[in-house]
């Protein structure tokens, strides 16, 4: 048996890096004598007849890769997740790097030119990690545990993504069906859409807010929904994130100062995931509040935010998963 130094590929994960010049060196298994060797150095042209072995070898299950390669290996299954995420020899942790890294490169390419074929990609990773998770429930663990607490619109979008996405599996998925919970997922990732329209000056600000600059911030919630409907999005979890993630369960929320039962679930979620999510994070102005204390406060103020999923934002804080532990 190899070290856990290396581990095993499949065909596909081959497949994606099969090029002139692969960009991560590759290593067979000898079984007879037990060891390791260099069968391809990263960057070096393939020759057909070095291509073939590497084919021969990875149909016997001797094609490893290197864990000292590590940030060659994320990159480039980062960018093919659907292999990536099936392949038996990464860890859970190597895998959730992986998931965090592609899912936060689709949803900045999405901001960065908000378009279909930008969409289209986000719904199939969003996909892909929804079938993750909802085959095996404790791999969310995994996911939270390298929430990067830095603010920026990408960052938050992923970590309301994560925490959204475990509160709705840790509550009993809420007797969502599979392609609801999608859209939620897609939801959670652009419930804040609209910020990318709002001019960095005012985003940015540290110091106080005139009454413009808070209209400004207030309008990304329409701004976002008018971007959702200029792409055609009907998901109704979709719309409810972003029409919904500021209302509170007492009426002070805004766009519309909305009372609790005209908030939807997804828009309950979003709202306690955003702000938990900004919450934790840095900014120029707050340093991150702790993660068991920014749960607490959140169930210590039961009038605005939904208390049954705060309640299960304090057990995922008492399990000491993810950012909960991080502190
Ligand atoms: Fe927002």
């Amino acid at each position: 048996m190899p070290s856990k130094d290396y581990f095993q590929i499949s065909a596909q994960i081959l497949a994606g890096l099969l090029c002139s010049r692969p960009l991560v060196s590759l290593y067979v298994h000898d079984p007879g004598l037990d060891e390791v060797r260099l069968a391809h150095r990263a960057g070096e042209f393939l020759p057909a007849g070095r291509r073939a072995e590497l084919i021969e070898a990875c149909g016997r299950g001797g094609l490893l890769l290197s864990r000292a390669d590590h940030e060659a290996f994320v990159g480039h299954m980062s960018a093919n997740l659907g292999p990536a995420l099936f392949c038996s020899g990464l860890g859970q942790g190597e895998i959730a790097e992986i998931l965090r890294r592609a899912l936060k490169a689709r949803i900045e390419a999405f901001f960065s030119r908000p378009l279909k074929p930008a969409l289209d990609d986000l719904r199939r990773d969003l996909s892909t990690l929804v079938e993750y998770v909802q085959t095996e429930p404790g791999r969310m663990d995994a996911l939270l545990r390298g929430l990067d607490r830095e603010y920026g619109l990408a960052n938050h979008s992923l970590n309301c993504l994560l925490i959204g996405l475990a509160l709705c599996l840790a509550g009993g998925e809420k007797g969502l069906a599979r392609p609801d919970i999608e859209s939620l997922a897609l939801g959670l990732a652009l419930h804040d859409l609209g910020m990318a329209l709002v001019p960095a000056f005012v985003s940015a600000k540290t110091g106080f807010l005139m009454p413009s600059d808070r209209d400004s911030l207030r309008r990304h919630v329409e701004s976002g929904l008018n971007m959702l409907n200029r792409l055609e999005v009907s998901d109704r979890m979709v719309i409810d994130c972003v029409r919904e993630h500021h209302e509170r369960l007492d009426g002070s929320g805004y766009p519309r100062g909305l009372a609790a039962g005209d908030i939807g679930l997804a828009g309950r979620v979003c709202a306690v995931a955003d702000s938990y999510c900004a919450s934790i994070s840095e900014r120029p102005y707050k340093r991150p509040k702790d993660a068991h204390l920014a749960a607490l406060a959140l169930l210590g103020d039961g009038a605005r935010y939904d208390p049954d999923l705060v309640r299960v934002l304090c057990l995922l804080a008492d399990r000491g998963g993810g950012p909960f532990g991080a502190d």
